[in-house]
């Protein structure tokens, strides 16, 4: 047995908000091996992003462990975590909140760059995601939302993450480029050997691009399996719903 990349295990986390708790993840455990989609879905609610964001070490969670590439993810600190964090990038909805509106492109991609000290450039990182090196002079409000999203596909990879979680980063856009983005992903994933965890609450978005599915409910993985298993016979509730939400997998998938 190969041991994985990332194996998680009895992840929980409660959020106490206005005098309710909220139990966002409850036991949670996947495993994640190179080169490797998983696809997780889910309602709205469900624990998704809670769940990326204890993968980024932006959250805590209350119990639980992260293996991940021979380290104790969770317990890493001070100069152990800066120096290995970037082995985790992630990609979000709205690319335009996670940059400095007024850096040009060019910087907010040199800026990892530098910090890392890798030496390939703006331009050759530009040219992995399919964008011209001109463009490193704009700002990222002046172009596309589909080039946006590549922008930020680079940046993530501007640390040379071995995975890379996108929390519904096909979500905003429209059919045809969010097409173009997903075969971008899937074309890095062959090229780089990358593991991804794919957010989305859109199952025809995970089915195309996931090798294996997790569905999330209130806080619980509650079905996991190979994407054309679980998509062509569901058994838990919420996968039922979410199979019935897209009209071409209603019948024979
Ligand atoms: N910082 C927070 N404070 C309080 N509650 C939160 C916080 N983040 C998430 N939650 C709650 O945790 C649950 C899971 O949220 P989330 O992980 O964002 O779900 P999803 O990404 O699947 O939509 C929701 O009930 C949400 O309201
Ligand atoms: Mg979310």
């Amino acid at each position: 047995m190969d041991v994985p990349l990332l194996a998680a295990k009895g992840l929980s986390k409660t959020f106490a908000s206005r005098g309710r708790r909220v139990a966002a993840l409850q036991d949670v455990a996947f495993t994640l091996k190179r080169g490797e989609t998983l696809g997780l879905v889910g309602p709205s609610g469900s624990g998704k992003s809670t769940l990326a964001r204890v993968l980024m070490r932006l959250i805590e969670p209350q119990a639980g462990s992260i293996h991940f590439n021979g380290d104790d993810w969770l317990k890493l600190e001070g100069r152990a975590l800066r120096e290995r964090r970037g082995a985790i990038q992630m990609v979000f909805q709205d690319p335009l909140s996670a940059f400095n509106p007024r850096a040009t492109i060019g910087s907010a991609l040199a800026a990892p760059l530098r910090v890392h000290g890798f030496a390939d450039g703006v331009a050759e990182l530009l040219a992995r995601v399919g964008l011209t090196a001109s463009l490193a002079e704009r700002g990222i409000h002046e172009v596309s939302g589909g080039q946006r999203q590549r922008v930020a596909i680079a940046r993530a990879l501007a640390t040379r993450p071995s995975v890379i979680v996108f929390d519904e980063a096909v979500s905003a856009l429209d059919a045809s480029v969010r097409g173009q983005i997903l075969q971008l992903i899937a074309d890095l994933q062959q090229s780089e050997g990358l593991a991804y965890l794919f957010v989305s609450h859109d199952l025809a978005a995970v089915r195309v691009i996931a090798h294996r599915i997790a569905v999330m409910d209130q806080g619980r993985i509650v079905e996991c399996g190979p994407t054309q298993d679980v998509v062509s016979n569901p058994q838990s509730s919420t996968l039922k719903a979410l199979v019935a939400a897209v009209p071409r997998l209603r019948k024979g998938g």
